[in-house]
């Protein structure tokens, strides 16, 4: 088993780092983690290079990424929730999966990449509206061929609870595991 998993946190020791590591402890398989705001991605550019060619014009870290999402099961997408949407690093990273869009729409072309299971842990301070961060990141995933979403995964109070002492989080990332692993 094969599993993407994109950190869209800054905070190396911060609570989506901390759901991701009791995710990693027990995931069976192997896995590649991306740190949004530590790898050298860029974000898409528009240039609309992928309209009329396969990947994309940007040389950079995202080659691997195209790489291993060809035939890995899974891709885990993590985030703080930011004015209740995911990071916009994280956000740049998940922009290069226009060219995806572009072989669909553009080219014509039929997806090149396995179908995926998949799943979104977001972490949040306490204003309790997943939601939008939520239904923004499912887009994403259905673009990269992920038809299999488990249900809304993550800690919600981390103002108070750090998603590192929070029960029902920990809880939900071994229903996720279970998930991934059927
Ligand atoms: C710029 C900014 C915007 C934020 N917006 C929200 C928000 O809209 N809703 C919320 O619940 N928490 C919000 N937070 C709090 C973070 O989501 C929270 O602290 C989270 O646990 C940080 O995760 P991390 O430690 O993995 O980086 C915001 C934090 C920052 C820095």
């Amino acid at each position: 088993m094969k599993t993407l998993i994109i950190n869209g946190s800054p905070r190396k020791k911060g609570d989506t780092t901390a759901l991701i590591s009791k995710l990693t402890e027990q995931l069976n398989g192997d896995y590649k983690i991306v740190d949004a705001y530590y790898s050298d991605i860029s974000a898409c550019v528009d240039c609309r290079y992928c309209w009329n060619n396969d990947g994309c014009s940007i040389n950079d870290e995202m080659t691997e990424i195209y790489d291993y999402i060809v035939d890995c099961d899974n891709v885990i997408i993590a985030s703080p929730i930011y004015f209740s949407q995911p990071t916009g690093k994280l956000l740049d990273v998940c922009s290069r999966f226009q060219t995806y869009f572009a072989a669909k729409h553009f080219r014509n072309q039929k997806l090149s990449v396995a179908p995926k299971k998949g799943a979104i842990i977001l972490v949040g301070g306490g204003d309790g509206n997943p939601q939008k961060a939520h239904e923004t990141l499912s887009g994403i995933l259905k673009q990269i061929n992920v038809t299999d979403i488990f249900s809304l995964t993550g800690s919600f109070n981390t103002n108070i609870i750090p998603a590192k002492e929070d029960a029902k989080a920990q809880q939900d990332i071994d229903k996720l595991i279970e998930f991934l692993s059927i």
